[in-house]
């Protein structure tokens, strides 16, 4: 795969731990979900590592002393349904009050084509740090289209974040949205015919939710 500077795989020790157990067909519901929001949580402050902070005065049992918070309200999370529904607890567990918007896409099982059918977004999203979340990029013909439909409605300062990112995927997004950075646990071999990852985990959504 080509080099993109704007592109963070983690490949963590822990992480690549807890991502096996992702794969493996006989995790059930209830581990996938945890595992999931345990891995976005990881994730989730590693991809935060240039967020711009305030200063505030704060008064130790001591003395008076200038340290360093997040803004109120500076981060929003946006889940492209249904999959990356199951990574905003995790985010919430960092972000207690991220605001969180809504993008829904299905890819057209045919033509692997994105989708769009439900954006709902919180007032003043423009003004924050967004993060959008999807915990598979295959084609990256998804977030690709997120991406677009969150720039359309003001967002300026957008990331990524996804558990499992294919090579085609990855080169899609770098290439179509090169000022977002891109941050995914693990960068797989490739995609298999129908557009599913490979060695992947399977669909996502249906292992959250059961559908299948
Ligand atoms: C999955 C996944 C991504 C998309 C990735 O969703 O959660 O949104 O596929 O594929 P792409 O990179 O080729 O676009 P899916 O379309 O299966 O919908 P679902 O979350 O409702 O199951
Ligand atoms: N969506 C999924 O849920 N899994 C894949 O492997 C590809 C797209």
């Amino acid at each position: 795969m080509k080099h993109f500077d704007n592109v963070f795989i983690f490949d963590h020790p822990l992480i690549r731990h807890k991502v096996s157990f992702l794969r493996d067909k006989s995790t059930g519901m209830k581990e996938f979900r945890e595992l999931i929001e345990e891995i976005t949580t990881v994730m989730t402050y590693e991809s935060m590592k240039d967020l711009p902070l305030v200063p505030v005065e704060v008064e130790t049992p001591l003395e008076r002393t200038v340290q360093y918070r997040v803004p109120e309200e500076s981060v929003a999370v946006v889940p492209i349904l249904r999959a990356g529904l199951g990574m905003v607890n995790g985010v919430h567990k960092v972000f207690p009050t991220a605001r969180v918007g809504h993008i829904g896409m299905y890819r057209d099982e045919e033509t692997l084509e994105p989708q769009e059918y439900y954006c709902k977004l919180p007032e003043g999203i423009e003004e924050k740090t967004v993060l959008l979340v999807d915990p598979m990029l295959a084609t990256g013909g998804s977030a690709c289209d997120a991406l677009t439909a969150l720039k359309k409605r003001g967002c300026k300062k957008i990331k990524f974040m996804c558990i499992i990112a294919a090579p085609e995927g990855i080169e899609a997004v770098a290439t179509a949205h090169p000022d977002v950075p891109i941050y995914a646990s693990t960068l797989d071999r490739c995609l298999n015919e129908h557009g599913y990852i490979l060695p992947g985990l399977g669909d996502a959504g249906d292992r959250l939710y059961g559908t299948k």
